[in-house]
């Protein structure tokens, strides 16, 4: 397989030159200014939950692996002199005619949805820096310290927009049976794992509103949750749960 840095000169040059002469350039114009108008906030919102467990894009925080990097896809292409309204034609492109032998599904988002994420991402991938203001505050703080166990029940969400995260990152709980669960609002299938002490059990894998649950019997020590779907464990989704 060719390598997406390799691949993306290439498609990039096919996006300005489609039907070639004065004509096209003069329609690409139009349709860049209509891409500076997309919604940034909303493209943000939208990639994180649509987009961000496929692939890596640092400003959004996801961390997929499924697909290639964004970041390192478009770096090269931008290096090379790119206007970042190409990139976002290019990555609309993609979003509405992903190659039909590929793994990226088509429209995951269609109309200004893909003009608003397409936006987002040729804003904001290999760019320096931290999205700030209201993009930084577009899918909220990912994470909170401490999930307690209450009445024998542990609730630890996954991250409701789509991030490969949970929303705490420790848990605490008394020895005894305890009841683990894990809604999960995103679209994303997650569930919740245990292991470590002795244990070492899945939850069913859900999504769209579903609670993964496991009932399990803890004793004094350590755990480490995880989420056994994909390399989501590895993209973050993982914690320790203290038990005393
Ligand atoms: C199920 C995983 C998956 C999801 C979800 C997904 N992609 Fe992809 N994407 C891929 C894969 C895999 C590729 C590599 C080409 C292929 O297989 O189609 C890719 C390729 C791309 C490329 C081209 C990169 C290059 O180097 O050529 C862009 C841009 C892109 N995706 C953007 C998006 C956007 C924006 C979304 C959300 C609307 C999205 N992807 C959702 C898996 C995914």
């Amino acid at each position: 397989m060719r390598t997406a840095v390799a691949r993306l000169p290439r498609r990039l040059r096919a996006g300005v030159l489609v039907a070639g002469g004065a004509a096209a350039l003069v329609g690409l114009g139009g349709c860049a200014v209509k891409h500076a108008q997309g919604d940034l906030v909303n493209g943000k919102k939208l990639f994180v939950a649509k987009c961000g467990s496929c692939h890596v894009l640092n400003r959004a925080a996801t961390k997929g692996t499924v697909g290639p990097n964004l970041d390192q896809a478009f770096d090269r292409a931008l290096h090379d002199g790119f206007q970042r309204s190409v990139v976002r034609e290019v990555v609309e492109k993609q979003i509405l005619y992903p190659n039909i032998n590929g793994v990226m599904p088509a429209k995951l988002v269609r109309g200004q949805a893909a003009v608003d994420v397409a936006a987002y991402v040729g804003y904001a991938v290999a760019r320096q820096g931290k999205d700030t203001g209201a993009l930084a505050a577009a899918v909220g703080a990912a994470q909170q310290a401490l999930a307690t166990e209450q009445n024998g029940a542990l609730t630890i969400p996954a991250n409701p927009t789509g991030q490969l995260l949970y929303t705490f990152k420790n848990a605490q709980a008394k020895p005894g049976p305890v009841t683990i669960q894990s809604p999960n609002k995103s679209t994303v299938p997650h569930d919740i794992s245990i292991q470590g002490n002795g244990l070492n059990q899945n939850g069913p894998v859900v999504s769209n509103g579903g609670t993964s649950t496991l009932k399990v019997t803890l004793k004094p020590g350590t755990y480490t949750f995880y989420c056994s779907v994909d390399a989501h464990r590895q993209a973050g989704m993982v914690g320790q749960i203290t038990v005393k």
